[in-house]
Parts: structure tokens; sequence; C-alpha cells
């Protein structure tokens, strides 16, 4: 008996001993973010001189003559990628660590250090010295005018034969989808297991249909207009800047095509009724919810009685499933793909007799769970409310007999943009 103790003893001692060796291995070789250094992504855009004939780089000086462009790209969410809260709060969790800033900051002129090196190429050892020509407030514009269109004291864009009063070259990158890659294909790092990459919009559109269709980045996100670019300038076909996204309920739910259907009329008794609900992604271009892997779908069946009491209930959750520690590995995946759908069935025995039952169904879009924003409150210094979950779809069915078998389609399925024209009437 005592032999068998000390030599349970000694196993859980070795076998302690191993864990603990495997966790400091790991924690030598984790990385200290949930991504990988793509060569790109490992340096600030070189520092850019301001180009003849504009005052500065701010979006503003742009803005003097290109107004519209200006009051679009403001409301945007590039322009607050900085000084975004959710942004601010999750940079502080990760010690301010510089590589977040060639995404949300990405020109060496919005950057408080300049980069030069990584001792033994490792992410939090840094070789680094003080950027003599840091420009404070270009970097609260975060992902500005300038970090797509200038370069080498000229501005780049779509066109090629605009009479301008600064410098002018055509490139093609603005009609393509390349302009978006560097930013919205976020690699994966060794020993970090996702499908995908943590934020793989960019391959989820690759792999997706709406390439073959014709399809890039901005035909979704950056509406066609034909206006003036300029003040004074002539008429063309350009794209309004507004990139929404997961933070605008109006664009979610263009994603999203909802029908709700029971397998027979509702009737009383023992037999069971069932509803299926069906969740097209009929208007995104990738996954819904794509990006940061934070978001997720939620789907909600409720019985309530006429009391408000809820009798049953059932949730569904649609993300991706990742476990963070002590490796990062995704283990399932249930977002919905460009044009595919989700069936989510729910069943119920209504009562004999019971009169006034109502079935309630939601589905909602959420940022970030409650969990994750209530530790970025508390612990991150999270201060304003932001908007993290919005309802896309809301029904109340009457359980009683004879209750149409289909309920409505909240929407016709059908593809919300197309690779041109058809646009103003999407954004009123
Ligand atoms: C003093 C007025 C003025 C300022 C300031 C200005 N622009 Fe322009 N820009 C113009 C005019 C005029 C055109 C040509 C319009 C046309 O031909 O339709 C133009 C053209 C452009 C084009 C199209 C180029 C092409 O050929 O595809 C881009 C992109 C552009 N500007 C971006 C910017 C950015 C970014 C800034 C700020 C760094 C800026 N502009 C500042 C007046 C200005
Ligand atoms: C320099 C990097 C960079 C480039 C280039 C870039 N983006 Fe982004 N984009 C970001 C970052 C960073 C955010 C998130 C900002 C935040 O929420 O703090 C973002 C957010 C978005 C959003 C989400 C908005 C929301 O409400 O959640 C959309 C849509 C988007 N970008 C589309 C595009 C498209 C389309 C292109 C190409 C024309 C593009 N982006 C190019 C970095 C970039
Ligand atoms: C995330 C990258 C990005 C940012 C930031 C950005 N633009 Fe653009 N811009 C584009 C793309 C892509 C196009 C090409 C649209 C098209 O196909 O006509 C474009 C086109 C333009 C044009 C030509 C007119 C048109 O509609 O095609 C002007 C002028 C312009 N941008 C000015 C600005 C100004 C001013 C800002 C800041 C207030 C700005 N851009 C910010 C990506 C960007
Ligand atoms: C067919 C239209 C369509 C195309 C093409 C498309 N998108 Fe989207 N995108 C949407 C819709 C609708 C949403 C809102 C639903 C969602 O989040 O999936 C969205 C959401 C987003 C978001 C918000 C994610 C977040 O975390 O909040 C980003 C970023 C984005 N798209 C980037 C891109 C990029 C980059 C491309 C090109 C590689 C692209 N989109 C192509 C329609 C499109
Ligand atoms: C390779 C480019 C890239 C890098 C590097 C990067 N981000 Fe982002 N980040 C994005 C893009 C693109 C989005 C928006 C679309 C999405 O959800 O994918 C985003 C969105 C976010 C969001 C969601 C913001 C919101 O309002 O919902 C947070 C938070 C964030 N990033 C924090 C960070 C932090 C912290 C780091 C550094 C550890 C970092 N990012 C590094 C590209 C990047």
């Amino acid at each position: 008996m005592r032999r068998l103790t000390s030599r349970t003893a000694l196993f859980a001692l070795v076998a302690a001993g191993v864990v603990g060796a495997l966790l400091l291995l790991v924690s030598i070789l984790k990385s200290p973010v949930i991504f990988g250094l793509r060569d790109d992504i490992k340096h600030a855009i070189p520092h850019q001189a301001v180009p003849e004939g504009v005052a500065s780089l701010s979006a503003e000086a742009c803005g003097v003559c290109h107004r519209e462009i200006y009051d679009e790209w403001k409301t945007s969410i590039h322009a607050q990628a900085f000084d975004d809260p959710l942004f601010q709060a999750y940079w502080r969790k990760d010690k301010h660590i510089w590589v977040c800033l060639n995404c949300h900051t990405p020109l060496q002129n919005q950057q408080p250090e300049v980069i030069t090196d990584l001792q033994g190429g490792r992410i939090n050892r840094p070789v680094s010295h003080p950027n003599p020509d840091f420009d404070p407030s270009l970097q609260r514009e975060g992902i500005t005018c300038a970090a797509c269109h200038v370069r080498d004291g000229v501005i780049l864009g779509p066109f090629g034969d605009s009479v301008a009063p600064h410098p002018t070259r055509y490139d093609a990158r603005f009609r393509s989808t390349e302009i978006c890659y560097t930013c919205h294909a976020v690699p994966s790092d060794r020993f970090q297991f996702y499908n995908g990459g943590p934020c793989a919009t960019f391959m989820e559109f690759e792999a997706g249909p709406y390439k073959a269709k014709g399809y890039i980045c901005q035909t979704c996100h950056m509406p066609e207009v034909e206006r003036p670019i300029a003040e004074g300038g002539p008429v063309r076909k350009g794209r309004r800047h507004l990139w929404r996204g997961g933070h605008d309920p109006d664009q979610i739910k263009r994603a999203l095509t909802v029908s709700l259907a029971a397998d027979r009329p509702v009737l009383t008794g023992a037999r069971r009724t069932t509803w299926t609900l069906t969740l097209t992604n009929s208007g995104a271009g990738h996954m819904l919810p794509t990006g940061d892997p934070d978001r997720y779908l939620l789907a909600e069946f409720e019985v309530v009685d006429a009391q408000g009491r809820v009798r049953a209930g059932q949730r569904m959750t649609l993300s991706r499933s990742i476990l963070w520690w002590p490796v990062i590995y995704e283990y399932a995946d249930t977002r919905i793909p460009p044009l595919a759908s989700r069936d989510l069935a729910f069943s119920y025995a209504v009562p004999i007799r019971d009169e006034g039952l109502t079935l309630h169904v939601r589905v909602s879009y959420h940022i970030l769970t409650e969990r994750a924003y209530a530790r970025l409150q508390r612990k991150y210094g999270l201060s304003v409310e932001v908007p993290h979950a919005f309802t896309l779809y809301e029904e109340r069915v009457p359980l009683r007999e004879g209750t149409p078998q289909r309920q409505a389609a909240a929407r016709p399925p059908r593809p919300r943009c197309a690779p041109s024209g058809e646009w103003t009437a999407w954004w009123g």
C-alpha cells in the first residue's frame, strides 16, 4: 500500500515536471500576439514627404479640395483605427506592442518609434529609436488618405488623366483587392493553428464565389458614385469612401437573409413541431461574420407564455471556436460562407389547451462577448460605451393551430450589390 502511494507520488511528480517543461517551452515559443509577421507587416510604410501643391499630409489638407470624400472617410472606421476605444483597450492589453501600429496607423510619420530590427527575430524584442518626424495629430487619423494614396511625393490614384494641383500617378491596385490585402489578410504564426489566419477576410473572399463574378472588395465597401472628385473638377465615376462593416447594423443586415418555417401547422398535443430557421449569407463576399475572431452571430428561440415567462428555449452561436491557450487551435467554424445557408432547428410540443404561447425568434450580431467587453472595462481602461450587439431579425409567432407553415422570409434571397451600378439606392 505504502509502495503504491510513493510510486503514485513519484509518477505525479514526473508528470508535473513534464507538463511544466512543456508549458515553459510553449511560453518561450509562443508569439506575444495572435498573428504572424509577414514581411510587409514588419515595417511601417516608409516616411513620406508632403507632395507639392498640398499643405500637409493630413486628411484635412486633402479635404480642402476633396470635401465629399473627406466627409465620408471621416465617418468610417478607417479614420478611427487609432482612437477606436476597442483598439485602445486591446492594445493596452497587449502592452502597447509596436506591431499593431503597422496596420492601425501605417505610415512611419504616424509612429513615435522607428523599428530598425528585431533581436533574434522576436516580435517583443524590437530595436528602435525615437522618430524625429513623428506627427501625433496624423497618428490620430488612423488609416488616413496618405496611407493609401501618397508614395514618394506623388499622389497615386485610379485615373491617370487627372489635372491636379499636385503630382499624380496611375496605380492599378486601386481598382483591385490588392489595396486591401496588406491589412485584411492577417496571417498566422508558427504554432498557431487557425483555419486561415486570425482575420482572414481576404483569403475568404479569394476562396469564395464572388471573385469569379468580377467583384472586388470595393464593389460592396466603396459604393460607386458619379460626381466631381475635386471641387470644380469634371464629373467622374468614382467610389464613396465609406467602408461600412461590423459596426454598422445596416451593413450587416445586407449580408443576411432569414427565413423561418414550421414542419406542420402547429397542433397542440404530444407531437413536437419543429421550426427551421434558415440563415443565408446572401450579401457578404466572405464569411458572415468575418474579420476579428471575436465576432459572432447568435440565434435564439424562446417559447413565452401570456405572462411573459419563458417555457422553453434554445440558443445557437455561429462563430469560430478557438482554444487560445496553451496554443492557438481553431477546432470548429460555424460561420456562414458566402452564398451558403445554415439551418437551425428547434422542436417543441405545444401543451394541450395552453393558450397564449408565443415563439420568439431572434438573430443578433455581436462584436464581442459581454464577458470580453466587461473585461475590457474592468482591466483595460475601456471607459466609453461602444455599441457592440445588434438585432438583425426578430419574429413572434403565436402557437395556435393552423399557424401558417411558412413564415414570410425577412428578405428575398438576392445578391445585394452588382459589380457596377445600382449603388445609390443602397446608401440612400
Ligand atoms: C488644392 C486642391 C487639392 C488638394 C489640396 C488635394 N487635391 Fe487631389 N486632386 C485635386 C484635383 C483638382 C484633382 C483632379 C480632379 C480631376 O481630374 O477630376 C485631384 C486628383 C486627385 C486624385 C486622383 C488621381 C488620379 O489620377 O487617379 C487623388 C487620388 C487625389 N487627388 C488625392 C488627394 C489626396 C490624398 C490629397 C491630400 C494628401 C489631395 N488629393 C489634395 C485637387 C486637390
Ligand atoms: C493600412 C491598413 C488597411 C488597409 C490598406 C485597408 N484597411 Fe480596412 N481596416 C483596417 C483596420 C485596422 C480596420 C479596423 C479599425 C478599427 O476597428 O479599429 C479596418 C476596418 C475595415 C472595415 C470594417 C468596418 C467596421 O465597421 O467594422 C471594412 C469594411 C474595411 N476595413 C474594408 C477595407 C477595404 C475594402 C479596403 C481596401 C479598399 C481596406 N479596408 C483597406 C486596415 C486597413
Ligand atoms: C484604405 C485606402 C484608402 C484610403 C484611406 C483613402 N482612399 Fe481614396 N481611394 C481608395 C480607392 C480604392 C480608390 C479607387 C476608387 C475607384 O475605383 O474609383 C480611391 C479613390 C480616390 C480618389 C479618386 C476618386 C474616386 O472616387 O475614385 C480620390 C480623389 C481619393 N481617393 C481621395 C481620398 C482622400 C481625400 C482620402 C482621405 C480623406 C482618401 N482618398 C482615403 C482608397 C483609399
Ligand atoms: C458581396 C459584397 C461584399 C464583398 C465583395 C466584400 N464584402 Fe466585406 N462585408 C460585406 C457585408 C455585407 C459585410 C457585413 C457582414 C459581415 O460582417 O460579414 C461585410 C463586412 C466586412 C468587414 C467587417 C468585419 C468586422 O470585423 O467588423 C470587413 C473588414 C470586410 N467586410 C472587408 C472586406 C474585404 C477586405 C473584402 C475583399 C477581400 C470584402 N470585404 C469583400 C460585403 C462584402
Ligand atoms: C496586419 C494588419 C493588422 C495588425 C498588425 C493588427 N490589426 Fe487590428 N485589425 C486589423 C483589421 C483589418 C481589422 C478590422 C477588420 C477585422 O475585424 O478583421 C482590425 C480590427 C481590430 C480590432 C477590432 C476593433 C473594433 O472596433 O471592433 C481590434 C481591437 C484590433 N484590431 C486590435 C489590434 C491589436 C491590439 C493589434 C496588435 C496586437 C492589432 N490589432 C494588429 C488589422 C490589423
